[in-house]
């Protein structure tokens, strides 16, 4: 009787190495991001409350879903993510989100450094994946996409 032997993973070692090396900054900073954005969401006040309060839970779901999609992109090749919360605070720059109430103008400008930050990362791994994995690269197109999206709908609250 034949036995049959299925390998974890069909990727080849050096892609998902490098996938994991560009992806997994980029899932801690969006995981960091559903935390501090959940803070801003809480404290917000002032100027357009509704409008900020409401959009700054819709970008927390999505950074949830994309810190998900990037993070089993990485499962998907084989290789582990260390997305516990102190690896994440040890590995993300501080937020300047508050710890107290504040103005949705100061709310807003302290949210999208955080999103810049992460933008940085993504378009980091664009170019950094090209020439290794473009499926790993797609996910970070993707996810800049709706993150710089999101970053519109945010600034348009405060924009001239
Ligand atoms: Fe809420």
């Amino acid at each position: 009787m034949s036995k049959l032997t299925i390998q974890a993973t069909a990727a080849d070692p050096t892609v998902a190495a490098a996938a994991s090396q560009f992806l997994a900054p980029i899932v801690l900073g969006l995981q960091a991001l559903t935390v501090n954005g959940k803070q801003a969401h809480w404290h917000v006040r002032g100027a357009n409350f509704i409008g900020v309060h409401e959009f700054l839970d819709t970008l927390v779901a999505h950074a949830g879903g994309w810190a998900d999609e990037a993070a089993e992109r990485i499962i998907a090749l084989g290789l582990p993510i260390d997305a516990r919360l102190q690896t994440i605070a040890d590995k993300t720059p501080a937020t300047a989100v508050g710890a107290g109430f504040e103005q949705s103008a100061d709310v807003i400008a302290k949210v999208v450094a955080d999103i810049d930050a992460i933008l940085a990362d993504l378009q980091a791994a664009i170019d950094g994946l090209d020439e290794i994995d473009l499926t790993s690269q797609d996910v970070a197109i993707g996810i800049k996409a709706g993150l710089e999206k999101d970053r519109w709908f945010l600034v348009a609250h405060v924009a001239e």
